[in-house]
Parts: structure tokens; C-alpha cells; sequence
């Protein structure tokens, strides 16, 4: 199977401020200059963030971890585990089609799949919620036939009871992963025979479910928020353990280092506060019939500059006046969220109104590379 960019990609990608902080913090666990060691869980954690793997994507991991794009784009073209194609908004559904799972009955889950979904695996349905694939053991061979979406496991399915998984999920019902038919884990279905001492202290879930249960949801995306950043090695003052500030390791020639906002990832991500949202002040056309090039603000594209005439934008000194609540409002309204803030905007735009060029106004202008 060929695996390629997308023909139809985004227009950028970035992580959610959680997400970014996770990510930065993963960058910690290797040593300076091994920092592309982290490209595997950046890239996973993109694709749970956004459903798959986009080449902004890809580049943006790259970007964080000096890495070129093409390294980041072999690495994730070659494990199957990324998604280089849009998948469902509500669920991408892997069915597990070895020897178990198929003389358990994947073949009819399969079927379901090509009935509900589409009948081609990798195709979205048609209200845009699941896709589908086929794959080989997940490893849960007891629990046959199952299917994984996200991270978690839908175990001991029949037909029915997925067909019926289907229905509550695109309605948005909270589907517990986990066994479908009463299991606790891979126990026998008659109960335990051995360790039954440990049978009174068990949870009433396991840990899977339990965490569905509490956010009331078993396929949300992740956003980072879910669950505390666990980086108990760095240290609250922002000190990673083995890179003491007075005498720093000597290491690797320079290369592009990302930058660890060790102190702030200390502490378990804290939920952003919702900030109220303002409508900004709207414009119906350019004044004067003259808009500003707002390809020039870092982080805008032509398609994102669309966008933004569309909604009411047309000048610098309307971006360089938002408020807070005005950003949340244009955020919400934007396809990638928090790209106001990680390109820094405001600042730039405030900048271009009073008639001064930006690093990337001046270098557009000269070299005629913008945003794509
Ligand atoms: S055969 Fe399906 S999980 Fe192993």
C-alpha cells in the first residue's frame, strides 16, 4: 500500500496550548541534540489531537525538533499506526481481522463497517463522522472479536451491539470501551479460576473505562487537559534532572533547539480558563476599497486571509485592536484554534499598522515567499 501526503491538507496545524506543553515536556526525556527521538509520541499526539497525521503537521513537528520535514514525513509514512488521510470526527474504527477475531465473527463487523461507514476502508462516511480500516492483532485475542478506536479497545463485540455501538457514538452517546458483555478484562467468561483473592478489592472498571466514564466520553480527542502532564522529571524550577543550570553538560555542535517552557509543564496542565468571547468590530469591505496584505502577518496564508475578509478583517490595525475576548471570538471561527497566540499576531500586526516591516514581512516582501 502506498503511503502518501493527502491530496487535500489544512492550511497549518498547532497544538493546543496542553498539547504543546506535553510536548515540550516529552522533549525533555532525551538528551540534548537527541531531541528527534521524540518525533513518535509528537506525531501521535497530533494525530489524537486532530484525528490524523497533515503535513503542517509534520512540518511543524519538525520545526520543534530540528529535524527536516522529509525525516519526520519517513517516519511517519512508514509505521501504519498514522493516519495520513482525514478520518472520521467521531471515531476512526480498526477492526482486528486475525485468526481470532475472524473466526469470532470480524468478518461480519467488517461488513457492518462497509454497510454503516463506507464501503471502502480509508473512506469517510458520508456525514463525515467514521472511517474504517482493517488491522492485524491488536494483541487481545481473548477478547475476540474487538476493535480499537483511539487508544482504547471495544472487546467481546457481536454484530448487533457494534452495529448498535455505531448508532450511539454518531449520536454522541458515551460508549464505555472495554468488553461489550459483562467481562472486566480477558478473565474467563465463567469467572476468575485462579487470584480469586483478588477478586473483592478490584475496581468496579478497569482503568479504561474508568477514565471514559469520568470525562463521559470514550473517543473525544485528546486536547492535552484530560489527564495531569505526568513529567516528574522536570523539576518545579524548571530544572531538568541531569542538566543542572551553574554547569551545563557540554554537548552535541549547536543544532536547533526547541524551547522548553520547563517551568510552566511542571505543575499537572491546568484547564485553559474559557475566556469569554467579543464580537470585534466588523468591516463589510476594505476602507477605501484598499485591504491590507494580511499575508504578511507570520502564520497567515492565502486561504487564511480569505477567511479573515470574509468574517470582517481587512486592515492590520483591526488585528493589532483585538481584545481577549475578540481573539476567543476569531478563534472560534478559525479551523486551527490558538494560531493567534503561537504566531503572535497582535504584536506583529500592531507592527505592520504603524508602518514597520516584521522578521517576516520584511523577508516576504523581498523574497515573495509567504504562508502557503
Ligand atoms: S486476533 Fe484479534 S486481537 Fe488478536
Amino acid at each position: 500500500m502506498l503511503r502518501r501526503l493527502h491530496h487535500e491538507q489544512p492550511e497549518s496545524f498547532a497544538f493546543t496550548p496542553a498539547n504543546q506543553a506535553w510536548a515540550e515536556a516529552q522533549i525533555t526525556k532525551f538528551p540534548e541534540g537527541r531531541e528527534a527521538s521524540a518525533v513518535i509520541p509528537l506525531l501521535w499526539r497530533a494525530q489524537e489531537q486532530e484525528g490524523w497525521v497533515s503535513k503542517p503537521a509534520i512540518e511543524y513537528i519538525g520545526d520543534m525538533l530540528g529535524m527536516a520535514h522529509i525525516r519526520v514525513l519517513e517516519v511517519a509514512s512508514f509505521y501504519f499506526m498514522f493516519q495520513l488521510q482525514p478520518t472520521g470526527s467521531v471515531a476512526h474504527v480498526q477492526i482486528c481481522g486475525t485468526t481470532s477475531c475472524m473466526i469470532c465473527g470480524a468478518e461480519d463487523l467488517v461488513a457492518i463497517c462497509k454497510e454503516k461507514i463506507a464501503p471502502t476502508p480509508y473512506t469517510l462516511s458520508e456525514d463525515g463522522k467514521f472511517t474504517w480500516e482493517e488491522v492485524e492483532c491488536l494483541g487481545s485475542c481473548t477478547n475476540a472479536p474487538m476493535a480499537q478506536i483511539g487508544k482504547d479497545y471495544y472487546e467481546d463485540l457481536t454484530a448487533v451491539g457494534f452495529s448498535q455501538m455505531l448508532d450511539d457514538l454518531a449520536a454522541g452517546k458515551l460508549v464505555a470501551p472495554g468488553p461489550q458483555n459483562g467481562r472486566y478484562a480477558a478473565e474467563p467468561k465463567g469467572g476468575l479460576t485462579s487470584l480469586t483473592e483478588y477478586e473483592a478489592g478490584k475496581p468496579a472498571h478497569n482503568a479504561s473505562v474508568e477514565l471514559a466514564l469520568s470525562i463521559k466520553d470514550g473517543v473525544k480527542r485528546i486536547q492535552g487537559d484530560e489527564v495531569p502532564l505526568l513529567t516528574p522529571w522536570v523539576g518545579k524550577d524548571g530544572v531538568v534532572a541531569g542538566r543542572a543550570a551553574a554547569e551545563p553538560t557540554p554537548k552535541a555542535p549547536a543544532r536547533p533547539k526547541p524551547a522548553v517552557k520547563q517551568a510552566a509543564e511542571a505543575k499537572p496542565a491546568a484547564k485553559p480558563a474559557e475566556v469569554a468571547e467579543a464580537e470585534p468590530e466588523l468591516l463589510k469591505a476594505a476602507r477605501d476599497g484598499k485591504a491590507d496584505d494580511l499575508k504578511l502577518l507570520k502564520g497567515v496564508g492565502p486561504k487564511l486571509e480569505e477567511t479573515l475578509n470574509e468574517l470582517g478583517f481587512f486592515h492590520f490595525d483591526q488585528v493589532a485592536a483585538w481584545s481577549e475576548a475578540e481573539v476567543a471570538w476569531v478563534d472560534s471561527r478559525l479551523k486551527f484554534k490558538g494560531r493567534i497566540e503561537r504566531d503572535g499576531w497582535i504584536e506583529q500586526a500592531k507592527q505592520l499598522a504603524a508602518g514597520e516591516e516584521t522578521e517576516f514581512s520584511a523577508r516576504a516582501k523581498k523574497d515573495g515567499v509567504y504562508e502557503k
